[in-house]
């Protein structure tokens, strides 16, 4: 269940890259069908995998801060992706927006890897 959850995790940011440069280059590219489903799928396959391994491992994130860290990073992720690819409105936000989501992604897959929480 682990790989698999780390398989789409790396999945999930490879699309996201995908889906920027495509937005950088104005692509016609997003309009396709499966380029506007298949993130989400693959984001909800993430999520629900991180939360069967939590049940699985009775890991409380209240408890094991990391854990905690690690969901606000992944909110935080999802949520500077939105703005990267949907709400940015010219070319420079959405450049800061991908670093910003970028920037995320590693601290949260660095939280996870060294299960020490850096900031409560
Ligand atoms: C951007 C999203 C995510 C990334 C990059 C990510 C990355 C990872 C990585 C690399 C591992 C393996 C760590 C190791 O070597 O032991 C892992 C494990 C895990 N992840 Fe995620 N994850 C993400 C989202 C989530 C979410 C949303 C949840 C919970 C709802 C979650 C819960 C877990 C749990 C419980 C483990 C197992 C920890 C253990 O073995 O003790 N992850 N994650």
């Amino acid at each position: 269940m682990k790989h698999l959850h780390m398989t789409i995790a790396f999945i999930s940011v490879a699309l996201f890259t995908l889906r920027f440069v495509w937005t950088i280059a104005g692509s016609a590219q997003l309009n396709k069908k499966w380029v506007k489903i298949t993130p989400h799928v693959i984001d909800t396959i993430l999520l629900l995998l991180g939360g069967a391994m939590m049940m699985k491992l009775a890991l409380n994130p209240l408890e094991q801060l990391w854990l905690g860290e690690k969901l606000i990073g992944v909110v935080a992720y999802i949520f500077t992706g939105y703005y990267t690819l949907k709400l940015a409105r010219n070319r420079t936000m959405q450049i800061i927006g991908y670093l910003g989501a970028m920037g995320w992604f590693l601290l949260v897959a660095r939280l996870a890897m060294s299960k020490e929480n850096l900031f409560f």
